[in-house]
């Protein structure tokens, strides 16, 4: 897509409204300000507006880095404690609100009696469906799950999820939305529990868990193992690619002939493991003795240019 099309995406957008700004919610405010949009954030806590400055005025270096504009950039944001009131005549919604069923329920059918049949309804939630979020709504087909990873005005990753109800020009209309906004969003053909990313996340953690509660190695040892092996093999090409090439020649068939029935029986024999209290335990004092004695902003900040220079990296060989 052309910068130009781009544009021409963002402006059928010039105001979004952000509910709930907490980590996801600020982070999605950022971005939206740094490509012109009108910002109006709907959040009841009576510090939101200085908590949502404090994170605009962090995330500047990283939004520089993305090459986008951070000059004033708070003067298109505006804050409205009335949902009704911030909604109304929207054509762009972003949900980030507490992560629970009834919420997020109760929230899409006021929003659905407020705002035009063209808005786009979009929610960050990790785990609950669009077709569950929209039970109560009287028009359903604009809402859609836009579940970015943390934090959304860095990470490409939007995993876009329609529910049984959502209109399919509404999934395109997601997609072009994301993709002006430089983000690398992917359509489920189908809901499930914990989309995509956060699946993978989950089931490769559980084993990182294992080793470190058995005492395979410790939490900064397994940091390393990942960051050095697979963090990097599949930042380049994703599991399905690496393993295509470790198969040598004769690419996946060879790879399953020689690893397959072995990765079968180790699925079928996992052996349990328990996140209980002596495992957290064993977890947290390790990480206390290590990164957790840094100053949370300075992780951060090391994360981000960590990133960037991944992102970087890889789309100067793209461009190539
Ligand atoms: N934290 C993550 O890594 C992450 C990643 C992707 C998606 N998400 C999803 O994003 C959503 C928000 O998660 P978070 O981590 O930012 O949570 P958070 O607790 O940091 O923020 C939630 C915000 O919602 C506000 N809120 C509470 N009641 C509200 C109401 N009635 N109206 C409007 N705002 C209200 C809170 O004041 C708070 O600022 C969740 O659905 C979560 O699943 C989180």
């Amino acid at each position: 897509m052309t910068a130009a099309s781009n544009s021409d995406v963002l402006q059928r957008y010039p105001k979004a409204v952000v509910i709930g700004a907490g980590v996801i919610g600020a982070s999605w405010t950022a971005l939206f300000l740094a490509h012109g949009l009108e910002v109006v954030v709907n959040d009841p806590r009576p510090d939101v507006e200085g908590i949502v400055h404090d994170y605009i005025k962090g995330s500047l270096r990283t939004l520089e880095a993305l090459g986008l504009p951070t000059d004033n950039l708070t003067r298109k944001l505006r804050f409205e404690a009335n949902l009704e009131t911030a909604v109304e005549g929207a054509p762009l919604v972003q949900e980030n609100g507490p992560e629970r069923i009834e919420f997020k329920q109760e929230l899409w059918a006021r929003i659905s009696r407020v705002v035009g049949a063209d808005a786009l309804l979009l929610s960050s939630s990790s785990a609950k469906p669009a077709t569950e979020q929209a039970r109560d709504m009287a028009h359903p087909e604009r809402l859609l799950v836009g579940h970015p990873f943390n934090p959304p005005h860095l990470i490409p990753l939007v995993e876009v999820v329609p529910g049984e109800k959502t209109d399919p020009a509404a999934v395109d209309d997601a997609v072009a939305f994301y993709l002006a906004l430089g983000k690398v969003p992917r359509v489920l053909r189908k809901e499930m529990n914990g989309f995509v990313a956060n699946r993978l996340q989950r089931a490769i953690f559980r084993e990182c868990c294992y080793l470190v509660i058995e005492g395979v190695v410790t939490v900064d040892e397994l940091d390393d193992v990942v960051t050095s092996s697979v963090g990097l093999r599949w930042a380049a090409d994703g599991p399905f690619r690496s393993f295509h090439l470790g198969g040598g020649a004769g690419g996946f068939e060879a790879f399953f002939k020689q690893f397959g029935a072995g990765l079968d029986n180790a699925w079928k024999n996992m052996a349990p493991v328990s996140l209980d209290e002596a495992a957290q335990r064993k977890i947290i004092a390790q990480a206390d003795a290590s990164f957790a004695a840094t100053p949370m902003e300075q992780l951060e900040a090391e994360r981000d240019d960590k990133q960037l220079a991944i992102i970087r990296a890889l789309k100067a060989l793209k461009t190539k």
